[in-house]
């Protein structure tokens, strides 16, 4: 699997878990306007990552 973890901030428990994920798998980090631009057709699988903030 090709895949890609989406990250909206290089701090926190999502980076960390990410980063973690990203390190020891195939899978490849971006981090939302902090990672260089990514051909997104090269993915066969996207993963949007977040914490949850509902209350
Ligand atoms: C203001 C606030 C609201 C939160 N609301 C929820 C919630 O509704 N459900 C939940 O499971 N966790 C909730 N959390 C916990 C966060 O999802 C958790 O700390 C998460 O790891 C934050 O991710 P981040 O560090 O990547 O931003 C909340 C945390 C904060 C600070």
């Amino acid at each position: 699997m090709n895949g890609l973890l989406v990250c909206p901030k290089s701090t926190g428990n999502t980076f960390k878990v990410c980063s973690h994920v990203a390190d020891n798998s195939d899978a490849e980090l971006l981090v939302l306007n902090q990672s260089p631009e990514k051909d997104l057709k090269k993915y066969t699988s996207i993963i949007l990552c977040s914490g949850v903030y509902g209350g």
